[in-house]
């Protein structure tokens, strides 16, 4: 600490500057950030995995219980069929939409907290936003897994720009791999991947697989996605997860696979050089 006239100016290389100065902050906050759990898995089921019952979810908690002797996994819950009511029962009455994205995420959480109850006899447990935050090591130190909602907390602070919640589970899953430089991101779905259009919509016939694929590329895509469409633009600066596997949950081995590192569904190419 420097004493001048009085003040105390605490020396940093940012002090003096203005963060807004690109060319300024770069040589300080260039740089890579550090992995926080480099050796974690992260895996995103989506609600519609979810809402459709025990003949989807069985097979995939047998799958994912046996995953556990071979990664560390931080299982993150997107969601489903009751945020599409609560968002038509909360549009209809006229929510601004930082009221209805808390209302979303607490199906991510309930959907959460199904799947932690049914693989709890293996030592796995929902944990809230702040342990994610604040305690993720210590859980995954006494556990192989434990399951979180993939939403991200935005609640009241979400962007206005549309009525439904830009920032959804694909979005909080995907800042989340990334913050902590996880080893990969898999994105659990009803589909095999992402299609050039929707494989059950009126065009579906047509539906070709885009084996690879990158952020890029599907922010010029017409149409329709699996995806939340604010997870490109977070793709576009991800700092750690340079790729992500969009596989589908409901053919038993894919997601196995995937964590293997093998390709069984669309891989889309983020905006990270690779390390
Ligand atoms: N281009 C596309 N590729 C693949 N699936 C698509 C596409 N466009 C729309 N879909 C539809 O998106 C559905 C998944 O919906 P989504 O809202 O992503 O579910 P979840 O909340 O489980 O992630 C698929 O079942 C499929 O019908
Ligand atoms: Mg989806």
């Amino acid at each position: 600490m420097a004493d001048t006239n009085q003040i105390k100016h605490v020396a940093s290389p940012l002090a003096r500057q203005t963060l807004l100065d690109g060319d300024l902050t770069r040589p300080v906050a260039g740089s890579r950030p550090i992995r926080l759990l480099p050796w974690l898995q992260v895996v995103k089921i989506g609600g519609r995995v979810m809402d459709r019952g025990h003949e989807a979810i069985l097979p995939l908690v047998d799958e994912l219980r046996s995953l556990l002797p071979e990664h560390r996994l931080l299982i993150l819950t997107g969601a489903g069929i009751r945020a599409r009511h609560l968002y038509s029962v909360g549009l209809d009455l006229g929510l601004p939409v930082g009221s209805l994205a808390p209302l979303a995420a607490s199906e991510a959480g309930q959907n959460g907290h199904i799947l932690a109850s049914l693989l709890a006899p293996e030592g796995v447990s929902y944990i809230e936003h702040p342990t994610i935050a604040s305690q993720l090591a210590i859980h995954l130190s006494a556990a192989r897994a434990v399951v979180g909602s993939a939403f991200p907390p935005y609640h009241h602070h979400e962007f206005p720009n549309s009525r439904i919640p830009l920032h959804r589970a694909d979005t909080g899953a995907f800042l989340l791999a990334d913050a902590l430089g996880a080893a990969g991101l898999t994105i659990v779905e009803d589909v095999d991947g992402v299609y050039t259009v929707d494989p059950n919509g009126a065009d579906g016939k047509s539906a070709q697989l885009l084996r690879e694929t990158s952020a890029a590329d599907l922010a010029k895509h017409k149409g329709t996605l699996p995806l939340d469409p604010a997870l490109l633009d977070v793709m576009a600066n991800a700092r750690h997860i340079a790729r992500v596997q969009v596989v589908n949950g409901l053919v038993p081995g894919r997601l196995t696979a995937a964590l293997r590192g093998q390709h069984v569904g669309s891989i889309i190419h983020t905006g990270a050089r690779p390390a």
